[in-house]
C-alpha cells in the first residue's frame, strides 16, 4: 500500500460505540505491538457521550485487553500507544464539532510536524453518514493542503440500490472517488485474500476453473451463535442484508472473476465488476424456485435452552427478518455459463464453518464405483 510509512492522524466517529471498542482499537493497537503502524500517529475518537482523554483511554486499555489479538506486554507500552488517543466530545449533527476537530487536527500537526494525512472513520449508526460527509464537506475538511484525506463508510452501504446510490451520491458531492475507502473487514481475513494467491499463483488451478471441469460451487458461512442481543440491528438487516449482498457476494466474485492486470484496487474491482454484471438476474416471479429464507426456533445448545429468534430481545414476536438464507445463482459468462453457485448463511446452525467447496465434474468412467459399493456394504476392509 502506498504511504504507509507516513504519519496520519485517524477520527473515528461513533468511538463511544461497540465497534471502536471491540474492533478498531484492537486492530490498531495490533498493528502498532507489532511496529506496523506508522509513527507518529494520533487517533481521535469522537461521538456525543462526555468522555476524557483519559476515560477514553481506559476504556480503550479494556477494549484491548479483551479484544486484541496481542496483549499488551507493559504499562510503559501502553502509555506509549495511549499518548496518541484523544476524544472530542460532540454531536455530528453540529457544526461545531467540525470546527474543534479541525483544531484538534491542526494541533496536532503542528506539534508533529511532518504531512498533513487524515482519515475520517465513520463508525455510527449509517443514519449519520449522510450528516457527517455533509458535515466534514462544509468544514472544508475533505481536502487538505499538503498530504492526503481519506473517508472510510462503515457496512451497511445503504439499506438497497437506492439508499446505495443516494449515499454515494453524497460522497462524491464532498470527496473523490480515490479518498473512498467502503469497508468490507471479512476482505481483511487471510484465508479470502488466500483465495487470490491459490487462484493466479498456481498454474496448475487455472486450467480446471471453468464449466468443462468444474459441476458447481457451494459457499457457505455457518455460525453456531444466535443475535447474541444485537435483536434491534439484526431486525433492520436479517441475513440477506448483513452477509449475502457484502461478504458473500465478495466471495463469489473472488472465485469467479478472471485474473486482474495487477493486484491493484482498480483492476482487481473491474474484474469483480465485470462479474456482477454477468450475474443472471432473479425473476422477481420465481424467486422462489432459486433462493429459501428462514429463521431459527427455539432450541439446546450444548444442553442449555437458548431462545428462538423471536424470543430474542429487541425482536419483534412476529418478525420476518430471516436468519438463514440460501439461493442458487448463476454467471452468463464464457467460464461459468451453466455452472450453479450455491450460497447459504445462518446463525444458530450446527457446526461453525466459512468454507467455499469446489465440487469437479465426475470422471467419464469410475473405475472404483464397485469398490466403493463394497466398501460401503462392509464387504471390503
Ligand atoms: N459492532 C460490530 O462488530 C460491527 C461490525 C461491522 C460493522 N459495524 C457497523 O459499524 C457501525 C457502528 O456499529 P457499533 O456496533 O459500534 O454501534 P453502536 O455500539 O451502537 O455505536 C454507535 C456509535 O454512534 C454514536 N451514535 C449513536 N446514535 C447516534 C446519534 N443519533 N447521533 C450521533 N451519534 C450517535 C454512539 O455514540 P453516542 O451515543 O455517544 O453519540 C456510538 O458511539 C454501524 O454502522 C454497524 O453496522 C459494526
Amino acid at each position: 500500500m502506498p504511504y504507509a510509512d507516513e504519519p496520519f492522524s485517524l477520527v473515528i466517529f461513533g468511538a463511544s460505540g461497540d465497534l471502536t471498542y471491540r474492533k478498531l482499537v484492537p486492530a490498531l493497537w495490533s498493528l502498532y505491538a507489532a511496529r506496523t503502524l506508522p509513527e507518529p500517529f494520533a487517533i481521535i475518537g469522537t461521538a456525543r457521550s462526555e468522555m476524557s482523554n483519559e476515560a477514553f483511554r481506559g476504556r480503550m486499555r479494556e477494549g484491548v485487553t479483551r479484544f486484541a489479538r496481542l496483549k499488551i506486554p507493559s504499562q510503559h507500552v501502553w502509555d506509549r500507544f495511549a499518548g496518541s488517543l484523544f476524544y472530542v466530545a460532540g454531536d455530528p449533527n453540529a457544526p461545531e464539532l467540525y470546527t474543534r476537530l479541525k483544531q484538534r487536527l491542526e494541533q496536532i500537526e503542528t506539534a508533529r510536524g511532518g504531512a498533513r494525512n487524515r482519515i475520517f472513520y465513520c463508525a455510527t449508526p449509517p443514519s449519520l453518514y449522510d450528516d457527517i460527509v455533509a458535515g466534514l464537506g462544509a468544514a472544508s475538511l475533505a481536502r487538505v493542503d499538503g498530504g492526503w484525506t481519506r473517508i472510510i463508510v462503515e457496512k451497511p452501504f445503504g439499506r438497497d440500490l437506492e439508499s446505495a446510490r443516494a449515499l454515494n451520491r453524497q460522497l462524491m458531492s464532498v470527496f473523490q472517488e480515490e479518498q473512498v475507502y467502503r469497508i468490507d473487514h471479512y476482505l481483511g481475513k487471510e484465508t479470502v485474500q488466500n483465495i487470490l494467491v491459490f487462484r493466479f499463483a498456481n498454474g496448475i488451478f487455472e486450467p480446471v476453473w471453468n464449466r468443462n471441469h468444474v459441476a458447481e460451487v457451494q459457499i457457505t458461512v455457518a455460525e453456531t451463535i444466535g443475535v447474541e442481543g444485537r435483536g434491534s440491528y439484526y431486525e433492520e438487516s436479517g441475513a440477506l442484508r448483513d452477509m449475502v449482498q457484502n461478504h458473500m457476494l465478495q466471495l463469489l466474485c473472488l472465485i469467479a472473476m478472471e485474473p486482474p492486470v495487477t493486484f491493484d484496487a482498480g483492476p482487481v474491482r473491474d474484474e469483480k465488476n465485470k462479474v456482477m454484471h454477468a450475474m443472471h438476474p432473479i425473476d422477481p416471479a420465481k424467486v422462489d424456485e432459486v433462493a429459501l429464507r428462514s429463521r431459527y426456533g427455539p432450541g439446546y445448545v450444548e444442553g442449555k435452552a437458548v431462545p428462538g429468534y423471536r424470543q430474542e430481545k429487541g425482536v419483534k414476536p412476529d418478525s420476518t427478518t430471516e436468519t438463514y438464507v440460501a439461493m442458487r445463482l448463476e454467471i452468463d459468462n464464457w467460464r461459468w455459463a451453466g455452472v450453479p453457485f450455491y450460497l447459504r448463511t445462518g446463525k444458530r446452525l450446527a457446526k461453525r464453518v466459512s468454507e467455499i467447496a469446489i465440487r469437479f465434474r465426475r470422471t467419464p468412467h469410475m473405475i472404483f464405483r464397485h469398490a466403493r459399493l463394497q466398501v460401503r456394504r462392509g464387504l471390503r476392509r
